[in-house]
């Protein structure tokens, strides 16, 4: 088969180096890709949002699938594109189409979905510049803090925890009658704020059956102790140690197999992962989120842990015989930890030269942020590289991902060495 994955991020490049590992995978194409992703494949210069570019290049070079990573294509609709088309129509598409894509494209769509098919999740109610006025007096009574979401996409800026009234009035405000987010804050969701703590739950799908793939924690702050300001994402740890069987298998019953029952019976027919945002309260699940694709860098923990070829899965949601196959996952325990240019999230330098990746001879490194000038990697984003390894247990995988992270160089590398710490 020949394959195409969208996106450049760790999340891609630890697709392409499973992908690559299945016999079934003839040729193999990554757009765009990074620095680290032609080790895999063959890196194509298309923009994820390039629906015809990426059309003409599918049918030049008879791919048979495609993976898509972020989610920007899909709430665009790139599997609608596809299936608008005679000769693209056949193309699987790893991904929902826009109806699905709404689980995260859509906050509100995502609140509506829960409350109808009765999946625990946070109180809620959602406000448009013609109810501010509502939404200002419903503030008024709210207990503090309280969680404003812009209903739309809005480059994981769009969630606000307010601990004042005034805070929270004001915010409402900005988003509601200023456009703080664009379209995307057209419509607000208001949200009761859950305490506990949070892990990611991944669906495969194919419409019909599931399989859930293994859980995983992200560290989303960029300082250590979960300080400061909120990233992408600097690591991640698969399993999640208080995740135990009991507490997964009320996810899959309260959770998972509503969520499955909901899409059929709205009459979507979804093709693709499920990312679940939980909180744990005391043992009791709640959905923080839905996002309609892997997450990162959990995929980098997740991955290396399933022991099937991913290209067997990937062909059976397309051709929607998920029913006939079982996940096997190692025992093992997996730690990312991910390298940031320094002042990232905010404003970052890109182009320092990367050196020392020879050094780590323990963990894969997938490339996330980096690119190549004359042969040699450079940094080329805030998320620059994601270091992962597989250990018996927990502390020698975080000790041996922290240690490695440490021997890669380039001008302001940042990491934060106490990813997982916490779990222990
Ligand atoms: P997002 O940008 O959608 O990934 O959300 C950012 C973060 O906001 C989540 O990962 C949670 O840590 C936090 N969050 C979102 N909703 C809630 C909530 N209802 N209660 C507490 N924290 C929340
Ligand atoms: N790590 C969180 C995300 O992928 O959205």
């Amino acid at each position: 088969m020949n394959i195409l994955i969208l996106g450049s991020g760790g999340r891609e490049s630890t697709f392409a180096w499973k992908i690559s590992q299945s016999p079934l995978c003839k040729n193999l194409f990554i757009a765009p890709g990074n620095a680290g992703t032609g080790a895999y494949g063959k890196n194509v210069s298309l923009k994820v949002t390039d629906f015809e570019g990426i059309a003409e290049f599918v049918l030049k070079n008879d791919v048979n699938l495609i993976l898509v990573g972020p989610e920007e294509p899909l709430v665009k609709g790139i599997h609608d594109y596809f299936l608008a088309h005679e000769e693209l129509k056949s193309i699987p598409i790893i991904g929902p189409k826009k109806d699905g894509a709404q689980l995260e494209g859509s906050k509100d769509f995502s609140k509506v979905f829960m409350e109808k098919y009765g999946i625990p999740t946070a109180a809620s109610h959602t406000f448009t510049l013609e109810t501010l006025r509502e939404g200002l007096t419903y503030l008024k009574h709210h207990p503090m803090p309280v969680v404003l979401k812009a209903d739309g996409l809005a480059a994981g800026k769009g969630v606000l925890i307010c601990t004042t009234l005034v805070e929270a009035q004001e915010e409402l405000r900005l988003m509601l009658a200023e456009s703080k987010f664009g379209e995307a804050s057209e419509k607000v969701v208001i949200e009761e704020f859950l305490t506990g703590i949070e892990l990611s739950v991944f669906v495969l799908t194919d419409g019909k059956d599931y399989l859930i793939l293994p859980s995983a924690k992200d560290y989303k702050r960029i300082g250590e102790g979960d300080t400061g300001l909120n990233t992408g994402g600097m690591g991640s740890v698969s399993p999640v140690p208080f995740a135990d069987d009991t507490f997964l298998k009320k996810v899959e019953e309260q959770v998972v197999i509503p969520t499955i029952k909901g899409l059929q019976k709205e009459g979507i027919h979804y093709k693709g992962f499920i990312f679940i945002g939980l909180m744990n309260t005391n043992g009791t699940p709640n959905v923080i989120e839905y996002n309609c694709r892997m997450g990162d860098p959990e995929t980098e923990s997740v991955l290396p842990r399933i022991e099937n070829d991913f290209v067997e899965l990937l062909k059976a949601v397309a051709d929607e015989k998920l029913k006939d196959h079982t996940l096997k996952i190692s025992s093992k325990v997996a730690a990312t930890v991910m390298l940031v240019s320094a002042g990232y999230p905010g404003n970052y330098i890109k182009g320092k030269g990367v050196s020392g990746l020879e050094n780590v001879k323990e963990s894969l490194v997938f490339h996330a942020g980096t690119d190549l000038e004359n042969g040699m990697i450079k940094t080329n984003g805030g998320r620059v590289l994601a270091v992962t390894t597989l250990q018996d247990d927990l502390f020698s995988a975080l000790q041996q991902a922290t240690a490695d992270a440490g021997r890669v160089y380039y001008d302001g590398a940042t990491f934060r060495k106490d990813i997982g710490f916490d779990l222990l």
